[in-house]
């Protein structure tokens, strides 16, 4: 017994010296982890997500209860009260694993939406949904290309070029989604298509008659995909679940993180066809969405009257704002969502000096709209707080 135990030792011995000898000299010496990374991620600029309150009172030496955050449009009113009371229940049972399918929650979306529970899958946010759209379709070595808008939602660009895809962005004049030169972009490489309904950042929606048209035309071997994010916010939103139902290569991606008020929790969907669905399932770790998300989701999808009233507060105040920058003559692009992009001249001098009167508002720089920030509508009262700090920061005293 002893001795196989001292024989082994010396066998593992001999394999890690022989392991050291065949190291390569590269790694020997200080190696720029460039030259182990993947390529293409060299071309990837991280994501820059909207400053956190809590960044900013630490840096401006104040309560964070003071700071108005409408950097990332979320709801001002917060999560549903009902899912705030499903959550609580939920942590009780932190110590177990999620329901890995989601039953529940994919049963309730489904039957919201007159679908079946094979045509949903859950994601961690719809941004992970995306990314199962990356692993399931884009390929490196077919050197596979994906098609959005120029100023459309950046995850898909950084989505394309982590998989090693191209990504075709076509013209947006007048910040509008140009179908007709998506169709024009697509060859025999195209796998996927972006459109986000509204988009974010502009606020732009393309019509059901468009859409009618372009589907038409898309080649069968391409994968469309609708973001629609915003969808809730609409008030005669096109319908993109007919192109599932109706067997097309189509995929739409919602989430919980706007009008229901769910951002902190991660937790998304993305809706299409039973066979793409399962291709989808095979992409996603067993258990990618927590359970809380899932009880907070699931009472948040059922609670009509919170999306009601926070549609109400988006809609007033976004007609609001949109009247303010009219007088005070900023150009900015009528929107549809909870969010409006206005010309403030210098983007990032304007963010910074929001910042310093306690406002976050989102500078375009990294979208190539260096003239333009998002304003994310908010309750009345920091709307006009919004308004006020603008009108010293912008207005010629
Ligand atoms: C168009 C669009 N799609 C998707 C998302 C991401 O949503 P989620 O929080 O579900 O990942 C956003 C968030 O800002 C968005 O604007």
């Amino acid at each position: 017994m002893n001795m196989s135990s001292s024989k082994s030792k010396k066998k593992s011995r001999k394999i890690l010296q022989v392991e050291t000898f065949s190291l390569p000299s590269t790694l020997s010496r200080m190696t720029s982890i460039w030259e182990l990374a993947n390529s293409q991620l060299r071309d990837i600029t991280v994501y820059e997500a909207g400053k956190p309150i809590e960044e900013t009172a630490r840096e401006l030496g104040v309560d964070p209860s003071v700071i108005i955050k409408l950097a990332s449009n979320e709801n001002p009113l917060g999560p549903s009260p009902k899912a705030v009371q499903a959550m609580r229940a939920a942590l009780e049972d932190a110590h177990l694993y999620p329901d890995g399918s989601g039953f529940y929650l994919c049963k309730a979306i489904a039957t919201k939406l007159g679908l079946t529970p094979e045509n949903v899958i859950l994601g961690n946010g719809s941004n992970e949904a995306l990314e199962f759209l990356g692993h399931a379709f884009l390929d490196a070595m077919r050197q596979d290309e994906v098609i959005a808008s120029e100023y459309a939602f950046v995850v898909y660009k950084l989505v394309a070029t982590s998989f090693g895809a191209r990504m075709i962005e076509v013209a947006n004049p007048d910040y509008q989604q140009d179908l007709e030169g998506m169709l024009e972009a697509i060859t025999p490489r195209t796998r996927l298509i972006f459109i986000p309904n509204p988009n974010n950042p502009t606020g732009t929606l393309v019509s059901q008659c468009e859409i009618e048209s372009f589907i038409s035309r898309v080649p069968e071997q391409v994968i469309v995909v609708f973001d629609e994010a915003y969808f809730e916010f609409l008030d005669n939103p096109p319908d993109m679940l007919r192109f599932v139902r109706a067997g097309r290569n189509v995929i739409v991606l919602r989430t919980f993180s706007k009008i229901h008020g769910l951002a902190g929790l991660r937790i998304g969907y993305a809706l299409a066809r039973p066979d793409v669905i399962d291709v989808l399932h095979r992409t996603r770790q067993p258990f990618n969405v927590n359970s809380i998300a899932q009880a907070g989701a699931l009472a948040a999808l059922e609670d009509e009257a919170h999306l009601r009233e926070t549609k109400r507060v988006i809609d007033k105040g976004r007609a609001y704002l949109q009247e303010q920058f009219a007088e005070m003559k900023l150009p900015f692009v009528p929107a549809v969502a909870n969010f409006v992009m206005v010309n403030a001249g210098d983007g990032c001098a304007v963010f910074e000096k929001l910042l310093r009167r306690k406002i976050i508002v989102r500078p375009l720089k990294g979208y190539g709209l260096p003239e333009w920030i998002r304003i994310s509508v908010g309750t009345m009262e920091q709307n006009k707080r919004l308004i006020a700090a603008l009108k010293e920061v912008i207005l010629p005293q």
